[in-house]
């Protein structure tokens, strides 16, 4: 057995007897009680999931095994002190809950590099579809055709013990983890390029080989995809795609299409196609309030234009979230990134701007939750910079990155053998019963 495995069920062995033990002897621990809002409203704030790969604090941010995203800059390894940690190091810790060590970590990028081939017919589907077709459409398509390979789904259906379940998902996990650069670089060379398509590099780790094989070779840009495959992990249980995939996962669904299922939430506007939204948004609003060098004046067209967004019923991208009541730390992060190597970008500063502008305005509307950016403000402007601007791909980096967190805890939810997610639901009827009225 290699080490990762050894070590994830050297841990899980002694995780599952607390897991059984709280189901049978502190199963009727009341822990909260549940408002009406809360199941209108989307459940927010409703502790309902056992995730252990990352837990969001609505004042610090995403804390990924308790440790913050600054704080990993320093302490997960990297290819050079001033660089950005590699996303290998954050899956090994969020998948074992230790810093790994910089030997670890480029083993996994060898390990990834080396099960990293995509099989053929998966191509053959992507070419089967348009050229137009979305690349979250493309992008969902070609993780569940590659299901066919799934060793979870042969060994379930061989018979296997359910305590053996967590060794074939976590295969398919390492697999499919290992494939997802090379067929987002397919789908974006095909949908953007012109369909030639670049084989990875054995020397490079797996954010690097994902920025190589979509055509960008440039160490900076080496360091702007760790520092968003990080940022964007994993946002622990609740958010729509972590959800869904641990949904999905509880009816024994293979790894692919658990994780496909959490792709397609992924690709809401609500969630991961923010990002995309954010850049549509910002280049409409250009058009209208024009290209002129006085500050004062753009800032005063740019203040307009949200407000006549707002006034349309139409929220603003990028900014808000369901559970953060600060700036986002991952939106933070990319700046520090920008300020680091952009001397001055017109796109950038107008997100900058924005940081200013808006959070006033939708403070003065009463009603919103969390007037700050969130991750998805920022992403965009820094992608055009390097010369990324086709803002349709954005949600599919978005993904192959989120795949790190929701996948690493599809392990554990078979380690814990976790049953099937099954909750209640009640009419109109029941409501106003409980209600009074
Ligand atoms: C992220 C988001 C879906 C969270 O939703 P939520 O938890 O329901 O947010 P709130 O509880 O603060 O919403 C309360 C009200 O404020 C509004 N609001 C929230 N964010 C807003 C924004 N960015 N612009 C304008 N209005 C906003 C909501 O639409 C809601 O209005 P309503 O009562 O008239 O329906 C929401 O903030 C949003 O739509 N943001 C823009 C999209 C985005 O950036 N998504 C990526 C998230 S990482």
């Amino acid at each position: 057995m290699d080490q990762i495995k050894k070590k994830l069920l050297e841990k899980g062995e002694k995780e599952c007897a607390v897991v059984k033990r709280l189901i049978s002897e502190f199963g009727n621990v009341v822990v909260e009680s549940v408002n009406i809002d809360q199941i209108l409203t989307g459940m927010k704030g409703m502790t309902s999931l056992l995730t252990v790969t990352s837990k969001l604090d609505p004042e610090n941010g995403i804390r990924y095994r308790g440790y913050s995203i600054q704080e990993l800059q320093d302490k997960l390894p990297k290819t050079s002190p001033d660089g950005e940690p590699l996303p290998e190091g954050l899956f090994l810790l969020m998948l074992l809950g230790e810093l790994p060590t910089l030997e670890q970590t480029q083993s996994l990028s060898k390990e990834w590099f080396e099960r990293s081939h995509v099989p053929d017919h998966v191509k053959k589907v992507l070419d089967a579809m348009p050229l137009e077709a979305k690349p979250m459409t493309q992008f969902s398509t070609a993780i569940i055709s590659m299901a066919t390979d799934s060793l979870f789904q042969k060994a379930h259906r061989a018979g296997i013990s359910k305590n053996d379940y967590w060794d074939t998902t976590y295969e398919d996990v390492m697999n499919l983890i290992a494939r997802l650069p090379v067929v987002a670089a397919y789908i974006y060379r095909r949908t953007f390029k012109d369909g030639t398509f670049i084989e990875p590099d054995p020397k490079l780790d797996w954010a690097a080989n994902f920025a190589h094989m979509m055509g960008y070779d440039d160490e900076e840009i080496y360091r702007l995809f760790r520092m968003y495959m990080c940022i964007h992990a994993d946002h622990e249980g609740g958010n729509v795609s972590a959800h869904a995939t641990h949904l999905v996962g509880t009816a024994l669904s293979n790894p692919y299409y658990s994780y496909a299922a959490g792709m397609l939430g992924l690709a809401g506007p609500l969630h991961g196609y923010a990002n995309q939204e954010v850049m549509f948004w910002i280049y409409e609003m250009i058009k209208v309030i024009g290209d002129s060098d006085d500050k004062e004046e753009i800032r005063t067209q740019i203040e307009a234009y949200v407000r006549k967004t707002i006034s349309e019923g139409k929220v603003i991208p990028g900014y808000g979230h369901a559970v953060l009541r600060v700036t986002d730390p991952r939106f933070t992060a990319q700046q520090q990134f920008a300020e680091k190597y952009v001397a001055d970008d017109k796109l950038i500063n107008i997100v900058n701007m924005l940081y200013d502008i808006v959070p006033p305005i939708l403070k003065s509307l009463g009603k919103v939750k969390n007037p700050w950016p969130n991750v998805d403000a920022f992403s965009g402007a820094l992608l055009q910079h390097y010369g990324i601007s086709e803002y349709f791909f954005y949600t599919v980096m978005f993904g192959v990155s989120r795949a790190l967190g929701v996948l690493a805890q599809l392990i554990w939810d078979r380690m814990y053998n976790l049953p099937l997610e099954r909750p209640s639901s009640e009419t109109l009827e029941w409501f106003k019963e409980k209600a009074g009225i």
